[in-house]
């Protein structure tokens, strides 16, 4: 779970990154030039296959992981209290784990979906744009997706914003824990570990977030 969890740590940073150029208020000029070198470069697309298979082994892993922990006791211990043995999000990795998968479903279906498939999708009708630093190239409006995705759609805004604050409860446990399931376990350095996993976490998710809300708000255009 560490490894799988290493590399989505680092697809998030690279999706955020990309995605925060839509805030350079240009509309979307900047972010649709990256989306389009992502979408196109050959080795960044064999990636996508690597990611997908991360993710899938990262869920697969958790899954099993819950159930093995529920396994181990069976029987409840008669006096337990939880709130002074362990952090609550570290007690609802499957919780909220579950909820970030019902996001990143829908995540799919909006954005990844009529990318691949286009039209075939039916999802929503894909716009293209010409980017003039790729000598004219025709290529997909990303950032018009964004639009069609979030304005005037204030559920699907609360949906993405309740994903990534359940996200950034994951990846705050999450980081320390990638940490310590290869042994980096030190009295000097966790606290370094996990004051990195909460800024990184907070940075990330906030950034997230602003994107649906930004756009529903009217803030980039
Ligand atoms: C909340 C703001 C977010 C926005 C506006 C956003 C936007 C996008 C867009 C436009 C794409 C399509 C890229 C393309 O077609 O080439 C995409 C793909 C994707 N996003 Fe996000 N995203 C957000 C958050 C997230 C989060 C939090 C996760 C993970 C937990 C995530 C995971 C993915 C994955 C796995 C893909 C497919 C990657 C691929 O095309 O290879 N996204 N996103």
């Amino acid at each position: 779970m560490g490894l799988t969890g290493f590399f989505l740590i680092s697809f998030l940073i690279v999706h955020c990154f990309i995605n925060s150029m839509i805030f350079f208020n240009d509309g979307g000029e900047t972010f649709n030039h990256w989306g389009h070198f992502m979408g196109s470069n050959l080795i960044i697309r064999t990636m996508e296959i690597g990611l997908f298979l991360f993710l899938l082994i990262h869920i697969i892993q958790g899954l099993m992981l819950w159930a093995q922990n529920n396994a181990a006791r069976p029987i409840k211990y008669a006096m337990n209290k939880p709130g002074k043995n362990s952090a609550w999000y570290s007690r609802s990795m499957g919780l909220l784990g579950t909820l970030i998968l019902m996001f990143l479903v829908l995540h799919l279906y909006h954005f990844w979906l009529p990318s691949r498939f286009g039209g075939m999708a039916n999802v929503h009708a894909l716009e293209t744009t010409t980017l003039g630093d790729y000598a004219g190239q025709e290529a997909h409006n990303l950032y018009r997706e964004m639009q069609i995705v979030f304005q005037g759609n204030i559920w699907v805004v609360i949906v993405y914003v309740l994903g990534v604050i359940s996200l950034c409860w994951h990846l705050i446990h999450g980081f320390q824990s990638a940490f310590q399931t290869f042994g980096i376990n030190h009295k000097r350095y966790t606290p370094l570990i996990k004051a990195i996993g909460v800024v990184y976490s907070v940075v990330i998710c906030l950034l997230f977030a602003l994107m649906p809300i930004s756009i529903y708000m009217d803030w980039v255009n």
